[in-house]
């Protein structure tokens, strides 16, 4: 078997800039985001030499812990959900500088605690005033912690913010922590997380449109009949119900997940790829999106049923959920983007919890052949192509074709090209989180949401949800393990048109 560095597609992979040297501050620290994403994502780093050899992590949270027990805990987290193999070595490397401090950041205890702890760091690791600050804490606290933060700003070195969704509720409660902010750092200081935009599939979704000249003619109105684009999952709501009851699937994934892979399905081709001009371009797109009208948006909410074998609840019956709620765990839409490219050229999107499987893809799907010029048609039809660009799992992209059955006559079936990553890089993939963390080290904040990406995300939002105060659709109204509730197939019946095999 071929060894890794064999394989001529991996050259380049390693070839990155370190970072300077710096402090990650991690404010949220006993939370699920830390065990789960950031220390694994942080020892895969580590596990690569990717971090700066002058470097420290403090961890920051209410939960009172000594050092040693944060760092058991975290060592456990890694070996856990940490996607390479565990080294002693690679962990301490990761760890030798690792601090943990007990604060609600109420008082200004906690923020001489952190003050001094970094200057003790400085000195020990050469960290040289460079910090950044993971802020994965709940909006309530968020003015508290950014407002200490700004005043406490170190004499040197460089200060980055990287800020976890929600990224506010609405649009007045994003402007009002985007003026918070912007009270004590510049927007280049800024790194809001979409994890989405971290995602090898996602950002290959760039590659695939401007690293290659055959799509450009055809990515527009003239060939393309639609776009379909999912993001299904299968898990519920993993006893997230204080959150989600709050956000439902439009905040959770709709606000901004689904409106990024869109902006960036849609764009115009950037000058460069420079943070600022990939986000000018997505934010063009999130600026033509056309509101839909209620008529064009299906809400649902899973009731009890089957995924993967096994029964589920319903949603309302999940711990922590009033058993009467109206919180969405579903949602699909007609888009429109109204620019010369995209004009008149539908995008349909859905997104829910407790679907059959977990899969996000985009598809394109372009007009058929004008005039077909074969007699016998094959048992699925004549289809149009269709690009579908996997996201995950199985990432990968493949070109739906007609080709020719063998044998006598002509007969048409739909077969795949497909490209796998799996199968062509033979790496694994890296999580979204590797990518986003070094990138904010880095300073290049092109994989993040700018402030006025955030403001029309959330301006399109307000004004779907505004006509929900007024009906009650009745919930729930989609079994678990199904496709969601039957009023989304007729959004697409209505048009002609179909969500695609599943
Ligand atoms: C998060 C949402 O942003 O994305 C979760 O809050 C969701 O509800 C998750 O499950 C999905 O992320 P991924 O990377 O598993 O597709």
């Amino acid at each position: 078997m071929a060894t890794l560095q064999e394989n001529p597609l991996l050259e380049g992979l390693q070839l990155r800039r370190t970072p300077d040297p710096c402090a990650l501050v991690i404010f949220g620290a006993s939370g699920d985001l830390t065990k789960k994403k950031l220390f694994p994502a942080l020892y895969s780093l580590a596990f690569r030499r990717l971090l700066p050899d002058k470097f420290a992590i403090v961890g920051v949270a209410r939960t009172t812990e000594s050092d040693e027990e944060f760092k058991a805990r975290m060592k456990e987290a890694v070996q856990q959900h940490g996607r390479d193999e565990f080294r002693e070595e690679a962990w301490d490397a990761l760890t030798d500088g690792l601090r943990y401090i007990a604060t609600d950041f109420a008082d200004e205890r906690g923020e001489d605690e952190l003050a001094q702890t970094l200057a003790e760091l400085d000195e020990e690791r050469g960290t040289g005033g460079n910090r950044v600050y993971y802020l994965a804490i709940p909006p309530s606290v968020f003015p508290t912690v950014v407002d200490a933060l700004g005043r406490r700003r170190s004499a040197e070195g460089w200060t980055r913010l990287i800020i976890e969704k929600p990224f506010g509720h609405d649009l007045e409660s994003a402007r009002a922590l985007n003026a918070e902010i912007q009270k004590h750092f510049t927007e280049e200081e800024v790194f809001r997380i979409d994890h989405y935009l971290g995602k090898e599939t996602v950002q290959n979704m760039l590659a695939l449109r401007f690293a290659n000249g055959i799509f450009e003619p055809i990515w527009n109105r003239q060939f393309v009949d639609h776009v379909q684009i999912t993001v299904a999952e299968s898990i519920g709501i993993e006893g997230r119900a204080g959150y989600y009851e709050q956000s439902g699937a439009i905040r959770d994934i709709f606000q901004n997940h689904l409106l990024q892979l869109l902006a960036i399905t849609a764009m115009e081709p950037p000058i460069d790829f420079t943070a600022d001009s990939v986000r000018n371009e997505k934010v063009k797109v999130l600026r033509a999106l056309h509101t839909p009208g209620p008529k064009s948006v299906v809400r649902g909410q899973y009731g009890r049923g089957f995924v993967e074998g096994e029964e589920v609840l319903g949603y309302r019956e999940e711990e922590g959920v009033d058993p009467r709620s109206m919180t969405e765990t579903y949602v699909a839409a007609k888009l429109y983007v109204d620019n010369w490219r995209w004009a008149d050229t539908p995008f349909y999107v859905r997104m829910g919890k407790r679907l059959p499987r977990r899969e996000t893809v985009v598809a394109i799907e372009f007009k058929r052949a004008p005039h077909p010029p074969f007699e016998e048609i094959s048992a699925d039809g004549l289809r149009p192509n269709v690009l579908l660009v996997h996201i995950q799992p199985d990432e990968g992209v493949s070109l739906e074709i007609g080709a020719k059955v063998p044998g006598q006559g002509m007969t048409i079936r739909t077969v795949h090209m497909d490209f796998l990553y799996g199968g062509t890089f033979r790496t694994g993939m890296p999580e979204a989180y590797e990518r986003l963390i070094l990138d904010a080290m880095l300073g290049d904040a092109t994989l993040f949401t700018r402030t006025d990406e955030v403001e029309e995300q959330w301006k399109l939002v307000d004004a779907m949800v505004a006509p929900w105060k007024r009906d009650r659709p009745s919930f729930p109204n989609y079994a678990a393990g199904t496709w969601g509730p039957p009023s989304a197939d007729d959004l697409l019946r209505r048009d002609g048109r179909s969500w695609r095999h599943h």
